[in-house]
């Protein structure tokens, strides 16, 4: 998996490499960000510690560069879950490339890639009802929502949140790149 490249349109999706962490902390540093995704924001020994596991021989999150900028804009994890042939896939942005369609793009890219090339059955993805924006890509993606548990993440001060559950197989989404490419 090293030297791992994916371009897509508009991006550049390859695997970590051990300068890139002050860019990740532009975003992993923000609360705001990171509010959903498990431990919350990160220091910058935390941020450089995870972009050195990344950038290692089994990486489990791809960078995001925006070419046209040069810059590295966000993450795309993608991994074994613990099911055969099942990975997950997720997403963080800098909040400056919100609202693009860049998420949406990367994971694209990263299904075709685990469809096609890893021989991946099925791809899940869980985010919380109240990000909207996480489930808004699921959706696009043609992902579908298998269930909403209900108050299963225990969060500090009493507090419970809920879970969507999406997924995609392998046939389905063969269906929507044939759909897509046809029109
Ligand atoms: C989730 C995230 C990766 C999306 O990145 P992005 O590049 O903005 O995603 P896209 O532009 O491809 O799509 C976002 C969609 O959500 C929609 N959206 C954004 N905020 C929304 C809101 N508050 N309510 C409803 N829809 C919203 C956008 O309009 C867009 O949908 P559209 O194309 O139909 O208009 C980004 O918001 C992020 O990094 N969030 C913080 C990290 C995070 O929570 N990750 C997911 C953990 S499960």
């Amino acid at each position: 998996m090293h030297d791992f490249t994916i371009r897509t349109q508009r991006l550049l999706i390859r695997t970590f490499q051990k300068e890139d962490w002050p860019a990740v902390y532009a975003y992993t540093a923000d609360r705001s960000v990171m509010h959903f995704i498990p431990g919350g924001r990160m220091t910058e020994a935390e941020t450089q510690s995870y972009v050195n596991r990344q950038a290692d021989d089994a990486p489990e999150a791809y960078a995001v560069l925006l070419p046209s900028q040069e810059r590295l804009i966000g993450h795309i994890s993608f991994h074994p879950w613990f099911a055969p042939r099942t990975y997950e896939i997720g997403w963080v942005f800098h909040p400056d490339y919100y609202g693009r369609g860049y998420a949406t793009e990367a994971a694209r890219a990263m299904l075709d890639y685990g469809f096609e090339t890893r021989n991946v059955h099925r791809v899940i993805a869980t985010c919380q009802p109240e990000n909207p924006a996480s489930w808004r890509v699921m959706e696009k993606l043609g992902m579908t929502r298998e269930g909403h548990f209900r108050q299963c993440i225990e969060q500090p001060g009493g507090i419970w949140w809920d879970e969507y559950f999406y997924a995609a197989l392998k046939a389905e989404w063969q269906e929507i790149t044939r759909s897509a490419a046809s029109g």
